[in-house]
């Protein structure tokens, strides 16, 4: 049996990196998928490969942080599919490193608006489904840096911490309303982040960093799925609130 036949899955940030594991693990296990995304080439070939894994995958154009957006993109996935049982809101950036008492106000907005604001926008509109339903899960995609600082990134470290604050406060008010809310706290993953934030190109800074994992070594986008497989399934149907912590170790320290 798998895990999640016929549910309809909703995943933002779904064309690459862990998303795009996320995406073909639940496919795999027999989700209908939604893919909520910015629109680019790479991401087309990326829908090309999810598609393979289920031919039922649609593409849905959506910017995060613009509100009307996501309820558009929530609105068209029940269209099509009748229902919404699963969404993860993972779409996220990087951001430009800087000291807080240099950091623009226009780069601490931007990582806000797309990781913070993203993740409540998806929430507000999969709640409001999943409450005329009374089922669902949700699972939000936060950091070991929701749960610690980071020098240079206090736009990223406060927008995921802020995740935390809201999968905790949501588990509470729907906890009995048959939906479940939790996030994920992943430590450094080989994505295309990583290379987009220049740690990947330059040799010192991956080293530091991968020696902040007690594992060392950097995690797999499919090490995080299957942990969203885990909490999307009804194998975690007492688990509610809680952040998984997939990271080598990054916050036994
Ligand atoms: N890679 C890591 O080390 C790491 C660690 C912890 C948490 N995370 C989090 O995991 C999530 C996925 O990261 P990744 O490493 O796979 O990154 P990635 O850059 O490979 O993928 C991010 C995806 O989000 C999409 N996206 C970006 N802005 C968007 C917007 N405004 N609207 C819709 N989609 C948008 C991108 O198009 C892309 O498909 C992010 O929330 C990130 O913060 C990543």
């Amino acid at each position: 049996m798998k895990k999640l036949e016929n549910k309809t899955v909703f995943i933002t940030g779904g064309l690459s990196g862990i998303g795009k594991a996320c995406a073909i693990a639940a496919a795999k296990e027999g989700a209908n998928l939604a893919i909520a995304d910015m629109k680019s080439e790479s991401g087309d070939r990326a829908m090309e490969d999810i598609r393979k894994a289920n031919s039922k995958a649609i593409f849905v154009e959506c910017d995060v942080s613009v509100f009307v957006n996501v309820g558009a993109a929530v609105e068209k996935t029940v269209s099509v599919f009748g229902s919404l049982d699963v969404a993860l809101n993972n779409a996220g950036i990087g951001g430009e490193p800087n000291k807080v008492g240099d950091m623009t106000e226009q780069a601490w907005l931007k990582v806000i608006g797309v990781n913070l604001n993203g993740v409540f926008n998806g929430m507000k509109h999969q709640l409001a489904q999943m409450a005329k339903q009374n089922s669902g899960v949700i699972v939000n995609m936060s950091s070991i840096l929701g749960k610690v600082g980071f020098a240079t990134s206090a736009h990223y470290v406060a927008a995921k911490h802020g995740v935390i604050g809201l999968t905790q406060t949501a588990a509470l008010e729907y906890g009995t309303s048959g939906i479940r809310i939790n996030a994920i706290c992943p430590g450094f993953i080989d994505t295309p982040l990583l290379t987009k934030g220049g740690i990947s190109d330059h040799a010192e800074v991956k080293q530091m960093i991968i020696d902040l994992h007690p594992m060392k070594r950097f995690g797999k986008s499919e090490e995080i799925a299957n942990g969203f497989i885990f909490l999307a399934s009804d194998e975690s149907s007492f688990i509610t609130g809680s952040t998984m912590e997939i990271d080598g170790g990054y916050l036994a320290q």
